[in-house]
């Protein structure tokens, strides 16, 4: 047996036993998003520090824990706090805990992220659905040997972001009266946020928002057959003319202002589900 074939069994079997349901719907809440778990009737937490095999996650406002639970009668599992390939965790290890998701029974995966605007139409504390993503510098996780327990060796790309959800997100935000871009979201490794001229070049080509996270995971969730939602809130725009200074401060705080919308629109797409 392969080792990461195995770890996967070990971790999956040590969950089961803390919590033995099968939840339907994975959750990755994205930087200041971690408020979202107060929308989950919890049944049980747990940090990852003590999940076997999960790496352990450090960065501000990563609360780092698993959390088993229901939302409107639905099954989750949400991880509130994720692994960001900058904090120096491979490819692989970004990877695991969607790996982990999907070997507990997760069908469908919803991702939320902080993410730069730079469709000049975005302002701060917009909400994006993503429809398409540019990995760029980006450490493909699938790299190396393929297990076909996992997946397929070469995943089909052409709709890693479910149309049937991106329109089921949209009526649900319109039904909320919400306001909700769409783009594609550029990925990058960070921890820099980008370069003015980088800013200009991911608009150039095409992409709406830039950000640090979710690249990898929606591959790893790809090729292993999930069907997966992701929506970015814009927290700084990467191409203001003027003073254009961005912190890690101020993104927090933006994630926090749009986070009831965000709560909002996912708790009624799992009820959708
Ligand atoms: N660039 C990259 N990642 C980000 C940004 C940004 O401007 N904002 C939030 N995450």
């Amino acid at each position: 047996m392969t080792n990461i074939i195995q770890q996967l069994q070990e971790t999956t079997a040590f969950l089961q036993q803390i919590y033995p349901h099968h939840p339907e719907t994975g959750i990755v809440l994205g930087s200041g998003l971690g408020n979202f778990a107060a929308q989950i009737e919890v049944e049980k937490e747990i940090p990852y520090e003590e999940v076997p095999h999960f790496p352990v996650s450090t960065v501000d406002g990563h609360h780092g824990r698993l959390i088993f639970g229901q939302i409107a009668g639905k099954r989750i599992v949400a991880m509130a706090g994720r692994f960001h390939f900058y904090e120096g965790y491979s490819a692989e290890q970004v990877a695991y805990p969607i790996r982990v998701m999907r070997s507990l029974g997760i069908k469908q995966l919803l991702i939320s992220n902080a993410a730069g605007g730079v469709n000049p139409s975005f302002k701060v504390g917009d909400l994006m659905v993503i429809t398409d993503h540019i990995s760029f510098a980006i450490v493909n996780p699938l790299l190396g040997p393929n297990y076909a327990e996992l997946g397929p060796r070469f995943p089909d790309m052409s709709e890693p972001y479910n149309k049937e959800m991106v329109q089921r997100i949209k009526t649900i935000a319109s039904g909320l009266k919400i306001d909700i871009k769409e783009g594609v979201y550029f990925g990058v490794t960070g921890p820099t946020f980008e370069t003015r001229a980088e800013y200009k070049m991911i608009h150039l080509v095409g992409a709406d928002a830039v950000g640090m996270s979710t690249v990898q995971e929606v591959i790893t969730a790809i090729h292993a057959g999930l069907t997966v939602a992701a929506i970015s809130v814009i927290t700084d725009l990467g191409i203001r003319e003027e003073e254009n200074v961005i912190t890690h401060q101020e993104v927090l705080e933006a994630a926090k202002a749009a986070e009831p919308r965000l709560t909002a629109i996912f708790t009624e797409l799992v009820r959708s589900f």
